[in-house]
């Protein structure tokens, strides 16, 4: 079986060429993905190959998502792949957070070490190689940050022209600053997240332009190497349970599929539960899933959060997400500012920061091991999506007690660090630190 875009629409199944630019099933509308004969891959030869490639200084073995490529056979040639050594994310013991959430132990696995600092990176490359493979000169995105800060990066790396598209005065200073740097035609539109998205979809199709979404289902392959690399970096022992933000839902659907396809090959013997924790204010997936799916889905129009990378009322991979939720037998929770604020800053006293959104999977789990969803000796990978520097200002204003959640509530800042401002004057600052 050679590789192809298919529908994930169980009904459909409509099978597509590689090389068609689609986002969406011609055919019913559903999502796609890529699918390949995998059926005679050999694990154990895998895993050897994958360790022997650490050691190797060729730029695609030291990348940690292309080394992990036989997982994502769609390419037919390497050269249109961009790479900035992307992955190679650590695990990082953190007993401080596992005590905050309930825990016995607790790792996280960083994805804000990523090259442009944030998770983006694994599936862009991918998204990167396959516009490049097409011929594409233009690609675009619509972004809550992370998203657009990456593509840019891919773009002008791999000769490309980024264009993004971000929701005016609602994405973090680093992030904007990213896309800026790296020479993306940047539009800040009036609108939110959702309607730009529509927006974007008009402008691509219209303009010949490539879509660099999570809806792009080779952003998805490239995600599926975070789980791999978790899974090499723990020699292969399957977590209990992965805990992540959820927005637009795309890198839930990543892990999900990477995790079945390991399963299906015998790169590990059993699925671990997948958690997606979404913010109180911008949480469609969360009330959709607490009816267990017997309603429709339904969009919120005006998500609010602080947590400005997960801000979305609209999440277009809800049904792949909701697959392998359900197929991983986990859970959806959401969690308030207030929460993803104090889980954020535990997170900063580990030694280890993250981004707002990135927080919100510690504070799902502390509502999880207090609801005894999670048992407190569980085994548990707590993703963290973006890195600490994403979002100065919001880590200044919690800290000084200055941070309100959007409807102007106050943040209390319980483990704020207010700087103090001094005289020159060593008598002084000496009675201070005694
Ligand atoms: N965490 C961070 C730091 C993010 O930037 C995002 C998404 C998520 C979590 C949620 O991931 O959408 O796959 O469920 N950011 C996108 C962006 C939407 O435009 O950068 P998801």
């Amino acid at each position: 079986m050679h590789p192809h875009l298919a529908c994930f629409n169980a009904a459909c199944r409509a099978r597509y060429d590689i090389n068609d630019v689609l986002y969406n099933c011609p055919a019913c509308g559903g999502l796609l993905e890529a699918r390949y004969e995998t059926a005679s891959v050999d694990a154990a030869q895998l895993k050897r190959a994958w360790r022997e490639r650490r050691m190797d200084n060729a730029p695609l073995s030291q990348s940690g998502v292309w080394r992990y490529r036989e997982m994502f056979p769609f390419l037919d040639d390497l050269s249109h792949v961009v790479t900035l050594r992307e992955g190679n994310t650590p695990l990082l013991n953190a007993p401080r957070a596992a005590g905050y959430g309930g825990l016995a132990r607790l790792t996280f696995k960083h994805q804000g070490f990523n090259p442009t600092g944030s998770f983006k990176d694994n599936g862009m490359t991918c998204g990167a190689a396959q516009a490049r493979r097409l011929g594409m000169k233009r690609v675009a995105c619509v972004s809550t940050g992370n998203t657009s800060a990456s593509m840019a990066a891919y773009a002008s790396a791999g000769g490309l022209d980024p264009l993004v598209f971000i929701p005016h005065g609602n994405i973090s200073y680093g992030k904007l600053a990213q896309a800026l740097e790296y020479g993306a035609k940047t539009f800040q539109v009036e609108a939110n997240f959702d309607r730009i998205l529509a927006l974007v979809r008009v402008l691509a199709q219209k303009l010949g332009i490539y879509l660099l979404n999570s809806i792009n289902p080779f952003r998805i392959e490239g995600q599926k190497s975070i789980v791999i690399e978790m899974l090499d970096q723990r020699d292969w022992r399957v977590p209990d349970w992965i805990v992540l933000p959820g927005g637009n839902l795309g890198n839930v659907s990543a892990f999900g599929k990477g995790l079945r396809e390991m399963l299906a090959v015998g790169l590990i013997e059993k699925l671990p539960r997948l958690a997606v924790v979404q913010a109180e204010g911008s949480s469609p997936f969360y009330e959709y899933m607490r009816t267990k799916g017997l309603t429709p889905f339904r969009a919120q129009e005006h998500p609010e959060t602080l947590a400005t990378a997960i801000k979305i009322g609209d999440p277009v991979s809800w049904p792949k997400a909701q697959f392998e939720v359900e197929t991983s037998d986990g859970t959806v929770t959401c969690v308030t500012e207030q929460e993803i604020a104090d889980a954020k800053a535990i997170v900063g006293q580990c030694g280890i920061g993250c981004e707002p959104a990135s927080a919100a999977s510690l504070a799902g789990i502390r509502k999880l091991t207090a609801a005894g969803t999670i048992d407190r000796n569980a085994d548990v990978v707590a993703v963290l999506t973006g890195n600490v520097l994403k979002d100065p200002d919001y880590i200044y204003r919690y800290h000084t007690g200055q941070l309100q959640a959007p409807d102007g509530s106050p943040i209390q800042p319980a483990f704020g660090n207010k700087p103090v401002v001094v005289p020159n004057d060593a008598e002084r600052i000496m009675s201070l630190i005694r």
